[in-house]
């Protein structure tokens, strides 16, 4: 197996591509088609600083080192979700990575700073954990890109994440979610820019990437999301892609080259070149925390009211108020 590039002997193929390459020109793979999902999507403004949400699995690490090379100004945050010993274990692979390349990191503990964790979440509201999770990650990472500055948040997503996700959705016809599934949420009053820049690299991808780039990265699953939907849906993807090569990217490009828009018409959102996101509803910032939200409490602080009902006072202070910065367009 030679190197499509240069000739040399590959140390991995690309069957979706019809391609092997060798290490180096495997990682240029990697950051060229990180360049060109964000240039495609205009994902990111020269210049402009992105908070990079890093989890210490294999795609977030990946990601912040690449966009690194690529030049961008990334500084990363870390969410205490207080999952036992995979969130601990998860931290330092965090930290060992921002410290050994000296990278800014922010951290959030979600216990300490906000009197709850994702088990205790999972356990007052019954419902599965990733639910309550996906929802504090969510404002948190809002919260601490307002707070600080950055016009942009960049996540891990990757090409099965999406093509997962995309599938689960057209499996229930979530017409409302299939308008919102893009890789660049445009930033309205209140809320950064949210974007996936890997979405044009599968998970295998990734893990060839921290490896030939020797980052260390959580390669445990988080115990809390064992038995996931989404779990079951990149494994039937897998069984296709097998058959046919391709068939995973040919589902997700597709239906952000040729259905989004048709949905997002459908919902009455701005289509992919728009930027803004139409005639939302009406925002007024949440009474406790101060965040944008449609009712007077926003549902991240319903959830913490919720729990606090359940459990009685949280032991951490009660953090301060609102973030006011508004992040550019
Ligand atoms: P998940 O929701 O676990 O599939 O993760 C999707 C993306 O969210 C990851 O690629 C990260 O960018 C981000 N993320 C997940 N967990 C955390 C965390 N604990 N702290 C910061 N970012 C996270
Ligand atoms: Fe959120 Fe596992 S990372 S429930
Ligand atoms: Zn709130």
């Amino acid at each position: 197996m030679k190197c499509r590039r240069c000739r040399e002997p590959a140390v991995i193929d690309i069957r979706r591509h019809n391609a092997a390459f060798c290490r180096d020109c495997f990682l240029h793979h990697c950051r060229e088609q990180v360049r060109r999902a964000i240039d495609e999507h205009r994902m990111i403004e020269p210049g402009e600083r992105v908070l990079v949400a890093v989890s210490g699995g294999k795609d977030s690490l990946a990601l912040w080192h690449l966009l690194g090379a690529l030049g961008h100004e990334a500084d990363g945050l870390y969410i205490g979700l207080g999952i036992d010993e995979y969130s601990e274990e998860s931290a330092a692979l965090v930290r060992t990575f921002a410290t050994g390349r000296g990278l800014k990191l922010h951290e959030v503990d979600l216990a300490a700073e906000w009197g709850f964790d994702v088990p205790t979440a999972a356990r007052t509201t019954r419902r599965a954990p990733c639910g309550s999770c996906g929802l504090s990650k969510r404002h948190l990472f809002n919260r601490v890109a307002l707070t600080h500055g950055y016009p942009v948040v960049a996540t891990g997503h990757n090409l099965d994440d999406e093509a997962a996700v995309l599938l689960g959705n057209v499996l229930r016809w979530e017409t409302g979610y299939l308008a919102r599934q893009y890789p660049v949420l445009p930033a309205s009053d209140g809320f950064a820019r949210k974007v996936k820049p890997l979405i044009r690299l599968g998970e295998r991808e990734m893990a060839a990437y921290c490896v030939l780039e020797g980052i260390d990265y959580q390669v445990e699953e988080c115990p809390m999301a064992a038995g996931n939907r989404h779990l079951g849906y990149k494994e039937v993807l897998n069984a296709l892609e097998d058959r046919s090569p391709g068939a995973k990217a040919a589902f997700l490009f597709g239906f952000l080259d040729r259905g989004h828009d048709l949905f997002a018409g459908l919902a009455g959102i701005a289509g992919t070149g728009g930027g803004a996101s139409g005639e939302g509803p009406v925002l007024a910032p949440c009474a406790s925390c101060g965040s944008p939200t449609t009712g007077e409490v926003c549902a991240f602080c319903r959830l913490r009211e919720r729990v606090r009902d359940d459990t009685g006072p949280a032991p951490g202070p009660e953090p301060a108020s609102a973030p006011s910065q508004t992040p550019r367009p």
